[in-house]
């Protein structure tokens, strides 16, 4: 039966509790299984993973490190493309006696720049249930790393600006590698679109650009010095020193396409969807026809942002669709409450008409080569888009951390994840960050003007407001709260076929691991939270993704065993691999051991 469609919803399994397990916990009826490690080989020649004798040449051809963003292509029934964002690297946890990048010897620099990026790896399925393995054997034309030294291009309307120039691009065109990608989004023409977030902790001596540039540093919070937790990229690639090379720092932070079925291809950073520590890129299609992308800036106090395309989408007119994400208009998000400021004491409760809610508008900051912000060119608001925002006329609304973005493919509405932010204090508590020292995030809906993607202005609310539902400022949508799991920071979301909100956290602030939660949004059990798995010690629950014929859930488990204090000589995991092994990012796929709808 269709999800929800009388009122209540599909979603049947009995929830996961929380705890401190260094595993993968699963409800029962479910099997779960690893499908890609850090290290496995993916390329040709690449040797087998060994932890204490890693190269970078090894590593170049190897399944990188800390998994993020997860999205599948299908090629058939039984057979598909998984790319995988890289986003970081933990040193402290790949190296053992490892002391900082300024120790570090040359080979784990480069081991680290060729374990950031992404993979497009090959995967089958295994048997008749939703279990997926990665290729091993054979013929992969298709498996390829993306790594912090790939060759790129800038397209889009700040591509050749002064401000992308370097010494080694002096057209400013030509960029190498992408770092720190996060979640991410596809386009309707089957190519991947990663995100660039926080690009700034690979630079150093960001104290000595140009006093013009000062400013921009400043707001991008840009490393300073050469601190001992950098991991001094620059001590083999001089481009990461801002004292030599101060724009090479304007060439990361942008949403980045890359096509996963053309091996060959030159990945491009589109410089028309603005540059910040960019989370979501949701791509929808407006009610005309023109391509949609919903865009995060994860930092306390950042903005949403999203872009309309100025052409129309094209079905099969492949040429035409690969150039709508460079020309378009580029918003910001205000939103504004319907509740009296008064009533918004801080504490959680609810105002008296019931909802954290309200309007919004999408503010325009550029538009192809028109700048609608004051005192600053169309490819200033481009490169520094944080600065753009925060001058926009009215003003935009600064966010608990926005994360990931999705559409329901069902309601339409369009869920934005806000981790959480402990900075902000009483006196600025709106009604769409209604909680001071917010440590477990909330939900917001936004549902644009008629419900198109391509409109202007928006109603919006908070369907949810995390944390222990014993805790009165707590909100499940109205749903009973002795019936939901506690949840804490919402970081990735994805929608399966059936509308079911599927959340993700990280940095759960209430003692237990992290996991994985199902969220119908309509019917009678709207805001009923329930957990679907939780994963290993110091590990974040990344991807998520519910296959089409919602059979199998791939989750990334990012950085297990990153807790305080842990090493390879103390590590605090072993997952995935078991006694006397060492923490390792992984892809894992979760299914019904009888077949069953996921959830159901
Ligand atoms: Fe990389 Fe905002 O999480
Ligand atoms: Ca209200
Ligand atoms: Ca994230
Ligand atoms: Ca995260």
């Amino acid at each position: 039966s269709g999800g929800g469609s009388g009122g209540g919803s599909d979603i049947r399994f009995t929830a996961v509790q929380p705890n401190k397990d260094d595993k993968l916990t699963i409800p029962d009826g479910y099997q779960s299984s690893v499908v890609v490690r850090w290290g496995d080989p993916v390329l040709p020649g690449a040797p087998e993973f060994d932890f204490d004798n890693q190269s970078a040449d090894a590593q170049n051809k190897q399944f990188g490190y800390n998994c993020d963003y997860v999205t599948v292509f299908p090629m058939g029934r039984d057979r598909a493309l998984m790319w995988v964002n890289h986003e970081y690297t933990d040193e402290s946890l790949m190296f053992r006696g490892y002391t900082g990048g300024a120790t570090a010897t040359e080979e784990q620099i480069r081991i680290g720049l060729a374990a950031h990026g992404g993979s497009v790896v090959e995967i089958e399925r295994a048997g008749r249930t939703g279990e997926w393995k990665l290729v091993t054997k054979g013929r992969r034309r298709y498996n390829r790393r993306i790594t912090a030294q790939t060759k790129m291009k800038f397209t889009g309307p700040a591509a050749g600006s002064d401000l992308l120039k370097t010494a080694a691009d002096p057209r400013g065109t030509t960029p190498v590698g992408m770092l720190n990608n996060c979640s991410g989004g596809t386009t309707p023409w089957g190519t991947v679109l990663t995100t660039e977030e926080n690009f700034n902790q690979y630079f150093v001596n960001a104290d000595k650009v140009p006093e013009a540039q000062k400013p921009y540093i400043t707001r991008y919070s840009i490393t300073t010095g050469t601190p001992s937790s950098s991991r001094r990229f620059d001590r083999v690639e001089e481009r990461f020193d801002l004292a030599k090379h101060p724009n090479e720092v304007n060439r990361f932070g942008w949403i980045v396409e890359i096509d996963p079925f053309d091996p060959d291809s030159t990945p491009i950073k589109h410089t028309a969807l603005g540059r910040f520590a960019h989370e979501a890129a949701t791509t929808t299609l407006a009610r005309d026809g023109r391509l949609v992308v919903y865009m995060g800036d994860d930092g306390r106090f950042e903005y949403i942002y999203k872009f309309v395309s100025k052409d129309r989408y094209i079905p099969g007119f492949d040429r035409h669709n690969r150039g709508l994400l460079d020309e378009g208009t580029l918003y910001v998000a205000k939103f504004t409450g319907d509740s009296p400021a008064a009533e918004l004491d801080g504490t959680g409760k609810l105002p008296s008409d019931g909802q954290f809610d309200g309007y919004g508008e999408w503010k325009p900051l550029v538009s192809g080569d028109r700048s609608f912000v004051a005192g600053m060119t169309a490819q200033e608001v481009l490169v520094y888009t944080r600065s753009a925002a925060d001058k926009v006329e009215g003003g935009a609304t600064k966010m608990d951390r926005p994360e990931d973005i999705e559409r329901n493919p069902v309601t339409g509405g369009v869920y934005v994840a806000l981790t959480n932010n402990t900075n902000r204090t009483a006196a600025q508590v709106d009604e769409a960050n209604p909680r001071p020292s917010n440590k477990h995030g909330h939900v917001l809906e936004i549902v644009e003007r008629r419900d198109d993607a391509g409109e202007t202005t928006f109603a919006w609310s908070l369907p949810l407001v995390c944390g222990d539902p014993n805790d009165a400022s707590t909100y499940f949508a109205g749903f009973d709260k002795t019936k939901v799991s506690p949840i804490s920071c919402p970081d990735n979301v994805t929608f399966d076929k059936d509308g079911n909100l599927w959340i993700s956290t990280d940095g759960n602030a209430l003692g237990t691991n992290d996991g994985l939660f199902v969220m119908p949004v309509r019917g009678r059990e709207r805001g009923y939270v329930r957990q679907f798995l939780t994963v290993p010690v110091g590990a974040e629950t990344c991807g998520p993704l519910v296959s089409d014929d919602q059979r199998s859930v791939f989750v990334a488990v990012q950085h297990p065993g990153e807790t305080d204090g842990a090493s390879p000589d103390a590590p605090s995991s072993r997952w995935p691999d078991g006694e006397g092994s060492q923490p390792r990012p992984s892809v894992a796929v979760v299914w019904h051991a009888g077949g069953k709808k996921v959830g159901g």
